[in-house]
């Protein structure tokens, strides 16, 4: 799937090696996200579709402590968009983050002319708080990020 997407999601990730578009990539990826997540540092998910895997979501940089927040990133496949898949997918990791984890923030952060993935967080209640110049080194170049929140409206 990483493969057949590779052009539609280069925009919006990091360069990667070309070991990452093979099945042994795949899973040297996969085997070092499951470190993280028995550590508690990680949760990595796949977005269904009917049942069958369309994107991925993880929640990234789990830290307790007076913070108690992660960080989300997510793709889907490119077929697979324009039916608010990735919106149900994230409002579903923002409960798992509240209940199952017990968080008090999800945090996400996009380019800003990712309209798609703002309009995504918008819909899932995330707010927007700020512009963080030059945070993120995707497609090759360090970029200026739009920094989205949602807090945990429960959480004493
Ligand atoms: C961003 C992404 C996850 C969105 O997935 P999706 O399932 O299509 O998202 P949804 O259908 O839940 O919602 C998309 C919203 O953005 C809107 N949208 C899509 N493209 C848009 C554009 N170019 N300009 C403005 N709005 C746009 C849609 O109309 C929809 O809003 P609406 O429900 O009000 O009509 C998907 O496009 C993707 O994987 N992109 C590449 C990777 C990526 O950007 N990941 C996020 C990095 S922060």
């Amino acid at each position: 799937m990483l493969r057949r997407h590779r052009e539609f999601l280069a925009p919006w990730e990091p360069l990667r090696e070309e070991s990452y578009f093979t099945v042994a990539g795949q899973r040297a990826d996969i085997a070092a996200v499951l470190v993280r997540y028995e550590r508690g540092d990680a949760v990595p998910l796949v977005i269904l579709d009917d049942g069958t895997i369309a994107g991925r979501l993880t929640l990234n940089g789990v830290v307790r402590g007076p913070f108690q927040s992660c960080s989300m990133g997510y793709w889907l496949a490119e077929d697979r968009t324009g039916r608010g898949l990735a919106t149900q997918a994230v409002q579903a990791a923002v409960s798992l983050a509240f209940s199952e984890l017990g968080l008090h923030r999800v945090q996400a952060e996009t380019l800003t002319s990712n309209a798609a993935s703002r309009r995504v967080l918008a819909k899932a209640g995330f707010q927007e708080y700020g512009l963080a110049p030059r945070y993120l080194k995707i497609a090759g170049v360090w970029q200026d990020h739009v920094m989205y929140q949602r807090l945990n409206e429960q959480s004493g």
